[in-house]
């Protein structure tokens, strides 16, 4: 038995079973590149579900991490620290809300603004006492909470979990009727979405759909929550997917790169007219908001900026479309590649239900590179954002090599 082999055995014994990980175990990351046990070395492209957009242990984060884990780690909000308005006065400032919410988790920021469109329902918009709805879109995901499941029509996540959260409603995605009907109900108080549905498969909807659930969502006095836990922080090429439309959402959550994948720190935006709906005592995390989060964030924030990585998504993002754009064109087994910056997927021409995906994944981790598909016939691409034209150019050439295997 290898190391990795006996590590997957201990986690099989030992760990709850509500994963499937590729077969693959890593124990160092720098930059684009991850190592197994046995030294392999390979490029990441799933980047922790988007989470690690600057890079495995980026120097200038880890920095920020060490030097405030030895000064000071948590307080509790019971009282002030040092680092905490700092934080939230850059992070407003550089995304332009009067306020932010800090939660851990991209779930509790959704929970977080959830309860904050609930509230801002009872007390601004005037509905009737429990009588909020939210509408979602088909196809979302925003985490694992039982709030979160009572709004997936995804039966692996929501199946034997019941009962549900009441008030919360499905339309499609990417449709503006549908939406425009549900939203003249005054009992309304939300719309939340993802602007590109990651976890459904990298689903881009037509440009100017999120400028259009803007535009809406005024006309009704609804607010607009955008989930950008996967979408934000450069990964399609800006700096929240937003951005592309001009459609500034009233309620932002920001979640995974937000630390730069170091650990989970999430943000929930707002201005002053839906924020100040939440009273002390009304809502709140042990560890939201603490020292160590807030000089992470901070520092993984900097990087972006730095960086440019949201210049280098948008460029480079380019790039792989329009290599994998001619290499379909000569590969039957691709049917399309869709995206935007560096948050991009493929689609094998096979049954959502197949094991192709899976199977390619197997061949490109053999051959050097770690996805994972999100349905049987779709991967995700999504490499960190710190990647640069050699290294892209080196993993399209092990992706049409990986796929070609299954023509
Ligand atoms: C769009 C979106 N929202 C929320 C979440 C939940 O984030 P977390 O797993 O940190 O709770 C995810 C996780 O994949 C996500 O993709």
């Amino acid at each position: 038995m290898t190391r990795s082999e006996e590590l997957i055995e201990m986690e099989h014994q030992y760990g709850a079973h509500n994963y499937h990980p590729l077969p693959v175990v890593l124990n160092r990351g720098e930059g684009v590149y991850l190592w197994d046990c046995e030294g392999k070395k390979y490029f990441d492209f799933l980047s922790a579900y988007s989470a690690v957009n600057q890079g495995h242990c980026h120097p200038k984060i880890i920095k920020a991490l060490n030097d405030q884990a030895s000064t000071l780690t948590l307080t509790s909000r019971a009282f002030h620290n040092d680092i905490l308005g700092d934080y939230e006065k850059f992070v407003t400032d550089l995304f332009g809300y009067d306020k932010v919410l800090p939660m851990n988790t991209g779930v509790e920021g959704g929970e977080t603004a959830n309860k904050l469109a609930r509230k801002w329902g009872y007390l601004k918009k005037g509905i009737a006492e429990n009588k909020a709805r939210i509408i979602f879109a088909k196809g979302n995901f925003w985490g694992r909470t039982l709030a979160a499941i009572s709004s997936s029509d995804d039966p692996v996540s929501y199946e034997g979990f019941g009962p549900y959260m009441p008030g919360y409603d499905l339309i499609p995605y990417n449709d503006l009727d549908a939406l425009e009907k549900e939203l003249q109900d005054p009992n309304v108080a939300a719309f939340m979405v993802e602007p590109i549905q990651g976890e459904a498969g990298v689903v881009v909807p037509h440009e100017g759909y999120l400028k259009g659930v803007r535009d809406l969502c005024t006309k009704y006095n609804v607010l607009y929550i955008a989930d950008e836990v996967q979408t934000g922080i450069a990964r399609t090429g800006k700096m929240i997917a937003n951005d592309y439309e001009d459609s500034r959402p009233d309620i932002l959550i920001l979640g995974k790169a937000l630390s730069g994948g170091v650990f989970p720190v999430s943000a929930v935006f707002a201005d002053n007219e839906v924020m100040m709906c939440i009273k002390p005592g009304e809502h709140g995390s042990t560890f939201g908001g603490n020292p160590l989060a807030c000089a992470v964030a901070k520092s993984a924030l900097e990087v972006v900026l730095e960086e440019k990585l949201a210049e280098n998504a948008f460029e480079l993002g380019n790039y792989f479309r329009e290599q994998m754009n001619t290499f379909i064109k000569e590969c039957s087994m691709v049917t399309l590649v869709r995206g935007k910056g560096l948050l991009n997927a493929i689609i094998i021409n096979d049954s959502p239900d197949s094991s192709t995906a899976w199977d390619i994944c197997m061949k490109l981790k053999e051959n050097g590179l770690l996805a994972k598909p999100t349905h049987g016939n779709i991967i995700r691409f999504a490499p960190p954002l710190c990647i640069n034209k050699e290294e892209l150019d080196a993993c399209i050439e092990i992706i049409k090599k990986s796929v070609r295997c299954f023509e």
